[in-house]
């Protein structure tokens, strides 16, 4: 006899069962009673018309994070049809108040630090990774201190020295890793194949080490840096961003990875201590510095920030790399075009192409009009979030109530900017979702204007403390980000992907082996290519 009809059978037994039946029934209805109340409680209780309008959600805590969560451009773009630029909506318990198109990038990035925190915002996340007085586990003025002393590592001078370096790795990589066993055989005329982003998650980590982060840790990829690499990055998800803390062994092994890694760079600092640098890399640049009050850096600072350097660079540039790769395999013409740049700028008399100098790598338009469209369509990082520190009007030219009205973001919120939105939106872009990196040759066009306005050369120029930079918040087009948290590996993200890019664009020809670009992924932190996503390739110049 089933249970529920046993409480029904006698007076008896509904009195043993009642507290059974109580907990059933709160068990099956109280999530539905809370559903009901947040549904009328969204429709009959009248709204705040100084707050921005709320996303309709049918579950409370959780709101809607599973549309955002699985396709935030799609969310963001039905969300603008219903309630405009400026909407809040709930995100396990958050709110989140978006800000979309230009303004709003200039809103939520342009904002004070005072008003608008990246610390409040992601030290639960990026602390246990990074680690302690770092980055968002220090107070923003401190930070940007910190920004200063990486830009001293990232000059003309390292770079110079970088692109030979990137291109060696590229180079051996091919030489000798499994994914390119056909091109290794140079008597085999065939089609080889790689999955696009294992392939450039190892090239990127691989040249990264070799050039930015030192000869250390690029022999400890062959050992065990890259298991505590791993274990660090299983440790960087979304899971983690929304749950900091959950009793989970890829929480305990983030933690147990970050200790490890941690020591791992103090040993290379106290060992160049005794013996010295001989590398222009970043280590050897950090231990130069030091703070507005004559501190230097200590050794365990230096390692947190090589950390966050390492993770901050390696996503962003594997996913866009990726990106790159199939956009260039899906398109015969730019890969021909991207190829014949090379051809015409470092074609010599033997029939060989010559290595670049790093000013003939800044004067390459073809290459560079691939990577911004890149960038446009796939900026790694959909959404970029800071924590509300005290109540924030809109500006009404970004959006109001009403026409004297004015919205106000409350404390304790999130502000919310989307780059990826204004990067593709058809009110400012023609054609949008197809991929044509030709769009940024054209002088008057829409993207020359969206990049000016970015990197605004003759432009205001502000210094947030870690020297002037553009301000570019007002740009639709801001692939890495805008303001005082303006990214600034931004020129090394571009020397690294640019040189992989020809570097194996001058080796073989690559083609899709599905019939289209894959699909978005958002359900990584950075935004990837969903499996499957192999590109077949072919050696060049098969005599
Ligand atoms: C900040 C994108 C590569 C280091 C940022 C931000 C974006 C971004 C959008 C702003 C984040 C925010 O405002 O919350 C990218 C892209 C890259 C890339 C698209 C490659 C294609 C790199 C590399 C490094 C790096 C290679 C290190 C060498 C940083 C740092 C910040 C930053 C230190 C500052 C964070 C802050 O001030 O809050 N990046 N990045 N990035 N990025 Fe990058």
């Amino acid at each position: 006899m089933g249970y529920v009809s046993a409480v029904f059978d006698s007076t008896q037994s509904y009195v043993l069962a009642s507290p059974g039946r109580a907990i059933l029934l709160a068990v099956v209805y109280s999530p539905l009673l809370a559903i009901i109340l947040n549904v009328l409680h969204q429709l009959v209780i009248p709204r705040d018309p100084s707050l921005p309008p709320v996303v309709f959600h049918w579950f409370p805590f959780i709101g809607s994070a599973i549309s955002y969560g699985n396709d935030p451009l799609n969310f963001f773009f039905k969300c603008r049809e219903k309630y405009g630029d400026v909407f809040t909506f709930i995100l396990f318990g958050r709110k989140v108040t978006v800000a979309l198109g230009a303004k709003g990038n200039n809103f939520v990035l342009g904002g004070k630090s005072t008003a608008f925190s990246a610390e409040d915002a992601y030290t639960h996340f990026t602390t246990p990774v990074f680690g302690k007085d770092v980055v968002y586990d220090v107070p923003n003025e401190v930070f940007m201190e910190q920004k200063k002393f990486v830009k001293v590592g990232l000059t003309t001078e390292n770079f110079r020295s970088y692109v030979g370096m990137i291109e060696d790795e590229v180079d051996e990589f091919m030489k000798t890793d499994a994914a390119f066993l056909i091109y290794q055989m140079n008597d085999i005329n065939e089609w080889g194949r790689f999955d696009a982003t294992d392939v450039m998650a190892q090239i990127t980590i691989l040249t990264a080490s070799r050039t930015l982060q030192g000869k250390e840790v690029r022999s400890g990829l062959d050992k065990s840096f890259s298991q505590l690499y791993n274990d660090l990055d299983g440790g960087f998800t979304p899971l983690n961003f929304m749950f900091p803390n959950l009793p989970l062994e890829s929480y305990r092994r983030r933690d147990e990875a970050h200790k490890k890694m941690s020591q791992f760079y103090v040993d290379i600092i106290q060992k160049r201590k005794q013996f010295g640098d001989d590398e222009h890399d970043m280590i050897a640049a950090l231990r130069t510095q030091k703070y507005r009050d004559g501190r230097p850096l200590p050794d365990h600072e230096i390692a947190h920030i090589m950390i966050a350097l390492l993770m901050a660079g390696q996503h962003t540039s594997s996913a866009t790399g990726s990106w790159a790769m199939l956009h260039l395999a899906n398109s015969p013409e730019t890969q021909e075009a991207l190829y014949r740049e090379q051809v015409e700028n470092f074609g010599t008399p033997d029939g060989k192409l010559r290595s670049m100098t790093y000013e003939e790598f800044r004067k390459l338009p073809i290459l560079d009009s691939v990577i911004r469209e890149t960038l446009r369509i796939h900026p790694p990082i959909h959404s970029i979030m800071r924590k509300v520190r005290s109540d924030v009007p809109v500006p009404p030219t970004l959006a109001a109530p009403s026409e004297n009205g004015t919205y106000v973001v409350p404390k304790g919120h999130f502000v919310l900017a989307s780059a990826a939105v204004s990067q593709v939106d058809p009110i400012i872009w023609s054609n949008p979702e197809v991929f044509d990196p030709t769009r940024w040759s054209d002088p008057e066009g829409v993207a020359a204007q969206a990049f000016d306005t970015y990197a605004d050369e003759n432009g205001e120029k502000i210094d947030y403390g870690f020297g002037a930079v553009s301000k570019g918040t007002d740009s639709p087009y801001q692939p890495f980000g805008a303001g005082r948290h303006r990214c600034i590996g931004e020129q090394f993200a571009y020397l690294q992907l640019g040189v992989v890019l020809t570097t194996i664009i001058r080796r073989v020809e690559l083609r899709l082996e599905t019939d289209s670009v894959p699909e978005q992924n958002y359900h990584t932190m950075i935004t990837m290519p969903k499996k499957p996503r192999n590109i077949c390739f072919r050696r060049r110049n098969f005599d």
